[in-house]
């Protein structure tokens, strides 16, 4: 008799505790489930930029497909040598990926090995628990402080020990928005050896990089995306600036390919455009400075931001009540529940532009 497949089987066991990862919600999931016209919906739920992206890059990407028979640049050199320039880098390599979620699994891969630990800092941004969790590591929670959204350094310096491989930190945070101090980062990397990812998804719209850092800090890794500024994101590219002495056992272990052909040509095409850039940081700053005049105005606590986000803080009401509200008018905003340690009071709402801010405004009015 044909036994029946046991899934579990063959699995390794921390797998079957695993969760999926929570996406922002998709304008296609939210039309069909209450019944809108996909034109009518506002996705503000995932930071992207609602600009689109630079035209250069479309017309480079679709360019490259000329050439789609052939395998893109083993590990987009091109692009590599074009950060390299652009940020005048001596001793710190640039690295590529299939968005920043593929640099993570290459932390996992070069760092992390079953029974090591992480330290990550919540409320925070949920893929270095998976990324830790994927590799049978232990992550160990050290949450930023109550009032200010900062690191709590002496507790974070006390939780390292023999087994810590990597301590994790977003600035600006996801989903707070605020930068993180200078300060707090340089007595970590001045107290320990350990591997700091410092993930700067966001910096762009703050304007402010700590690349050059890694030449007195060789176990930093500074993490970077072109989803968000450069409106990018289903080019799935990502990058990361890490020191030379680390490069060579990172390209030893790295996935060859892993970026393809049009997504390495729009991203090399979309540095050239500054254009593009300044619109989105212009877009971005109006946007905050009329949340904050609106939600003073309305009497609404909020996050200080310097993405391109802006969290409200909901509290007595859960954020997720609130989403469901703005789900129904066709907003789709993100409520932070799974990002732990007080996200079920942050909502989280990526900055547009003036009609699309005021359309959120004019709903939450109507809610609060
Ligand atoms: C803080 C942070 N890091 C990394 C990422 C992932 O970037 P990518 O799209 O390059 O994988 C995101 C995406 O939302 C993010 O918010």
């Amino acid at each position: 008799m044909k036994k029946q497949f046991d899934a579990k089987k063959n699995l390794r066991s921390l797998i079957y505790d695993l969760h999926q990862y929570t996406a922002g919600k998709s304008i296609e999931e939210i039309a069909k489930k209450y019944n809108l016209d996909p034109k009518d919906i506002l996705k503000l739920g995932s930071n992207e930029n609602i600009l689109g992206a630079s035209t250069k890059a479309i017309k480079a990407a679709k360019a490259s497909l000329e050439k789609v028979n052939i395998y893109p640049e083993v590990t987009s050199e091109s692009l590599s040598n074009k950060l390299k320039s652009l940020h005048k880098l001596k001793n710190i390599e640039v690295v590529i990926g299939n968005g920043m979620d593929y640099i993570f699994e290459m932390l996992a891969r070069l760092f992390l090995d079953n029974g090591d630990e992480t330290i990550i800092c919540p409320p925070t941004f949920s893929c270095y628990e998976l990324t830790t969790l994927w590799a049978g590591a232990k992550p160990k929670y050290i949450p930023l402080k109550k009032d200010s959204y900062q690191l709590d350094v002496p507790k974070i310096l006390k939780a390292i020990n023999k087994k810590t491989k990597i301590i994790f930190i977003c600035s600006p945070n996801n989903p707070t928005g605020n930068l993180i101090n200078d300060e707090d980062i340089e007595k970590i990397l001045k107290s320990t050896d350990k591997i700091v990812f410092l993930d700067e998804a966001y910096i762009e719209f703050s304007r402010k990089s700590h690349v050059n850092w890694i030449e007195k800090y060789p176990h930093l890794i500074i993490g970077r995306t072109f989803s968000k500024i450069y409106g990018l994101a289903g080019f799935r590219v990502g990058y990361a600036f890490i020191h030379k002495d680390l490069y060579k056992h990172y390209m030893n272990a790295v996935t060859p390919f892993t970026v393809t052909r049009p997504s390495q040509a729009a991203t090399l095409a979309a540095l050239d455009d500054k254009k593009f850039v300044n619109r989105s940081i212009k877009m971005v700053t109006e946007g905050k400075e009329y949340y904050y005049k609106e939600f003073k105005r309305l009497g609404f606590n909020f996050f200080q931001t310097d993405s391109n986000y802006i969290a409200l803080n909901t509290y007595p009401k859960k954020s997720k009540e609130i989403s469901l509200k703005l789900l129904k008018k066709g907003i789709i905003v993100r409520e932070c529940s799974t990002f732990g340690y007080g996200g079920e009071y942050i909502l989280r709402i990526t900055i547009g532009e003036e009609k699309h801010n005021k359309r959120v405004i004019d709903a939450l009015t109507k809610l609060l």
